[in-house]
C-alpha cells in the first residue's frame, strides 16, 4: 500500500486541499444503500471481479473502498478518490492490497488493464463526464477494459420515486450537481467506448457493463 496524496488538479496555483463532499455521508453510505437496494449494488460492482488477477488495475471513486475487500489480496494498481473521508476509509478496508491511494481529481500517467468505474460517472456533468472519460482513455491499455456500475433509467414509477428522492438527496447531503441521470451508453459511445457486455438487474435500472476502446 502506498500514499500519494492530491490537491485540486482544476488549478494547480491554488494549492487547497480539496472540500469532501462525501465527510457528512461516508460512515452511513454503506448502511443506506444496502437499506435501499440489499446487496445489488454490491452486485453490480463485484460483477466482473473475476478478471482482477494478475491485472494492473485503475479504481477511481471507489468510495470507501469496502465492495473490493473481498479480493484486496489481488488489487494491484492505484486508487483514486475525490473525499479524504472516503479515501482514509478505503486505505483501512484495503490494507491488504497493493494499490496506492490518490486524494484528488484522478491524474495519472500510467497505463492499465482494467479500469473500474464503481457508480461515479453519475455524480458528474454531461461535459464534466466527456473530459474525464478523455483522460481515461489515455490511461487504458489498447486491450484494456472499463469496468463501469452505475443507474440507467428507471421504467417502474417505484424505481423513478427512489431515483428521484436519491438525487435529491445526493444534491443535499453531498453538493452533487446533477440532477437528473446521465445517458452513460451515448456519452461513453461519444467519448470513443464500445459496449462488450453487461448484466442487467431490476430490469435494467442497476447495470454492469463493460467497455473497450473503439
Ligand atoms: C456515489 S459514490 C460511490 C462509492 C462507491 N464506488 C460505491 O459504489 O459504493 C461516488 C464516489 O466517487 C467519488 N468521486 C466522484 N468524482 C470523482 C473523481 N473525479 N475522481 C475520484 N473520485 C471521484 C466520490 O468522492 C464518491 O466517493
Amino acid at each position: 500500500m502506498h500514499l500519494g496524496i492530491g490537491f485540486n488538479q482544476l488549478n494547480p496555483l491554488i494549492l487547497e486541499p480539496m472540500k469532501d463532499q462525501y465527510r457528512f455521508i461516508s460512515s452511513t453510505y454503506q448502511a443506506l444503500t444496502s437499506l435501499v437496494f440489499g446487496q445489488k449494488l454490491k452486485r453490480a460492482n463485484a460483477m466482473h471481479f473475476s478478471k482482477i488477477p494478475n491485472k494492473a488495475v485503475l479504481i477511481i471513486g471507489g468510495g470507501d473502498g469496502s465492495n473490493f475487500k473481498p479480493i484486496e489480496a489481488e488489487l494491484e494498481g492505484e486508487y483514486w478518490e475525490l473525499s479524504p473521508s472516503m479515501l482514509s476509509k478505503a486505505i483501512k478496508n484495503l490494507r491488504q492490497s497493493n494499490l496506492s491511494f490518490h486524494l484528488g481529481h484522478f491524474n495519472s500517467l500510467s497505463e492499465f488493464d482494467l479500469i473500474f468505474l464503481p457508480f461515479v460517472l453519475d455524480t458528474m456533468g454531461d461535459q464534466e463526464m466527456l473530459k474525464f472519460l478523455e483522460k481515461v482513455k489515455k490511461n487504458v491499455r489498447s486491450d484494456g477494459l472499463l469496468i463501469l456500475s452505475d443507474f440507467f433509467f428507471p421504467s417502474t414509477y417505484y424505481q423513478k420515486m427512489i431515483t428521484w428522492m436519491m438525487i435529491r438527496f445526493f444534491q443535499l447531503f453531498a453538493s452533487h450537481s446533477r440532477g437528473d441521470l446521465p445517458d452513460l451508453e451515448r456519452l461513453l459511445s461519444k467519448a470513443g467506448f464500445c459496449l462488450m457486455e453487461e448484466k442487467k438487474w431490476e430490469g435494467g435500472w442497476i447495470r454492469s457493463q463493460i467497455w473497450r476502446l473503439n
